[in-house]
């Protein structure tokens, strides 16, 4: 018997596409499957203003392959000196669709990121006002605290407080790896508290990242997690609860960054993202919760429709996907979940 599944054309909630070289290779990857992703503005130097997002979306929309609909959705690099005026004008012409904070020091490219809350509360109340999304990075920066702590700490110390501060503001949760996180989230009420969850955490834990020597095309921020916390983000994508919804986090890096004494952090999971999570709900015997995860919950956060085309996938012979793509700058590794992929995309093939 063959099996098929249709699903609404998905959506990536939180996706790298880098610039230059990198995102004429990478872009792509992801086109051939979503209708839309919200894009990272973490470039060097960041996207910071309204013009620097319309600068980045035409260049986007440049690099998409011939006959491509594929919809970037711009958001803006919250800085201490961002201003409240430029987000608003942004968001009201329609080309900002959320801004992200990265507390400074985070993650990749982050040293402009937000060291002191009290600097972007106009901001923040701005967003609270015009509905407009603030996608977060749950990390606190301090070395005291442990790195398999820092998500944990920073709902307790900055989030939950700062929610409470500005109790209007919408706010996305992302690349969720905690039970902590998952819990947080699902308490507060839908719509206006969401909260994305990454492919490859609903894949890996920190053994994969460490054990039988480092492998550092696991490596990823927020780091991995034990295995309880990685069934916990399993529980909670199969759910069908709208709280949570896709957002890949896909960050290429080339080998040559990531396979170093200081290696980047970020898995590259735009090529085989379907796939990988059509194994994980078929093994939980969820395949009908897919849709919403992937396909319903993000544009519902989002205020926006659902994508008219679908996508199909067949069930059969593994799928051999490459094992890296070529990037202009050098070979990127694509993820690899550790496990055979029966589910290929056949529509669009
Ligand atoms: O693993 C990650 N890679 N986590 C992030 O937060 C940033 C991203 C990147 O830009 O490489
Ligand atoms: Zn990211």
């Amino acid at each position: 018997m063959i099996q098929r599944l249709t699903l609404r054309q998905p959506d990536d909630w939180h996706l790298h596409l880098r610039d230059g070289a990198m995102l004429r290779a990478v872009l792509p990857e992801t086109a051939r499957h979503f209708g839309r992703a919200i894009i990272m503005p973490n470039l060097v130097p960041p996207v910071v203003t309204t013009g620097d997002a319309a600068a980045y979306r035409d260049r986007i929309l440049a690099a998409r392959p011939d006959g491509s609909t594929f919809t970037p959705l711009m958001t803006l690099y919250l800085t201490e000196d961002t201003d409240p005026a430029d987000v608003r004008a942004g968001a009201e012409s329609g080309l900002i669709t959320a801004v992200k904070l990265y507390p400074a020091g985070a993650t990749t490219n982050s040293a402009s990121g937000v060291r002191d809350f009290d600097k972007v509360t106009a901001v923040l109340e701005t967003m609270a006002e015009i509905g407009l999304p603030l996608c977060v990075h749950g990390e606190v920066t301090d070395p005291a605290v442990d790195i398999f702590d820092r998500e944990a700490v920073f709902i307790d110390t900055v989030l939950d407080p700062l929610r409470r501060r500005i109790p209007g503001l919408r706010v996305v949760m992302e690349h969720i790896t905690t039970a902590d996180g998952i819990a947080y989230v699902q308490a507060q009420p839908n719509g206006q508290m969401g909260g994305t969850i990454t492919t490859h955490h609903l894949i890996i834990d920190r053994n994969h990242i460490l054990v039988g020597g480092i492998k550092p095309h696991y490596y990823c921020l927020p780091v991995a997690k034990r295995a309880t916390h990685r069934d916990a983000l399993i529980a909670a994508a199969i759910s069908g609860d709208p709280h949570f919804f896709l957002g890949t986090d896909s960050a290429p890096h080339t080998d040559a960054n990531k396979e170093s004494a200081c290696g980047c952090a970020g898995c590259f999971t735009a090529t085989n993202t379907l796939s990988c999570l059509a194994e994980v709900f078929d093994r939980h015997g969820a395949l009908d919760r897919l849709e919403g995860f992937a396909s319903r919950h993000g544009p519902a956060f989002y205020g926006l429709p659902v994508n008219a085309g679908t996508v199909t996938l067949e069930k059969g012979d593994p799928v051999a996907y490459p094992p890296r793509i070529d990037s202009g700058d050098g070979p990127v590794t694509v993820f690899d979940p550790g496990f055979p992929l029966r589910w290929r995309v056949i529509d669009p093939a």
